[in-house]
């Protein structure tokens, strides 16, 4: 995934039409294994949702409170706004750097945009920020759910004690023919000591 962390490569492709509507998994596909960690009462935030329609079709099926959804892609966001309701919002956003309140959310959902930070030449600043803006958005006890490709051995050290990390292989393949992993994330304290 060279080049996915630059907000201008996502922009080009969102303005093509060959971009990929749903990266990895559908929500059909990945709902039997991770449903159940969603419920009516919680507010979630969907990071780098990009064109998926992952947030409306939870909402569907679960009625959070409130799904936000959020993409660094003017383009993109602008597509999801014919989906948006009271309940379902679609706002550009930088997971760098959230407009987003602290302590907000019970569960962060993320399908992909770690992966793409993670191309980032910094990789590790990239990340270690990504992962402290999800920390700062979250409830204490909530959850960030991330479906990615990357094998556990890559992606465990950026998780410090303050994260309880559950791992789950997809039993479907994704489109490249692997199996991807559901990282359910828990976090224990919101005390910034990693
Ligand atoms: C691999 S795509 C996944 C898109 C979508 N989640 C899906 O599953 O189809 C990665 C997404 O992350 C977004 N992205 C990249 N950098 C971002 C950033 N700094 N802040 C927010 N979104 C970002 C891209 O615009 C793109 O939509």
């Amino acid at each position: 995934m060279q080049g996915y962390d630059n907000p201008q490569y996502w922009e080009n492709k969102y303005s093509s039409a060959d971009h990929i509507d749903e990266w990895y998994y559908s929500y059909q596909q990945l709902k039997s294994q991770i449903i159940h960690y969603f419920k009516q009462t919680d507010t979630v935030l969907c990071v780098g949702n990009g064109t998926s329609t992952f947030p409306i079709e939870l909402y569907n099926e679960v009625k959070s409170e409130l799904v936000i959804s959020t993409d660094i892609s003017a383009i993109a966001t602008q597509q999801m706004q014919v989906h948006a309701s009271d309940c379902v919002k679609f706002q550009v956003d930088d997971a760098l750097n959230m407009n987003q309140k602290d302590q907000f959310f019970d569960i962060v959902f993320d399908k992909g945009c770690f992966d793409a930070l993670s191309t980032s030449e910094n990789r590790d600043d990239v990340i270690k920020k990504f992962v402290s803006e999800i920390q700062r958005v979250l409830k204490q006890n909530g959850k960030y759910i991330m479906i990615s490709h990357g094998k556990p051995y890559t992606r465990l050290g950026y998780f410090g004690k303050q994260w309880d990390v559950q791992i789950i292989q997809i039993s479907e393949r994704a489109p490249s023919g692997e199996r991807a992993f559901a990282y359910v994330c828990s976090l224990i304290s919101n005390k910034n000591n990693m």
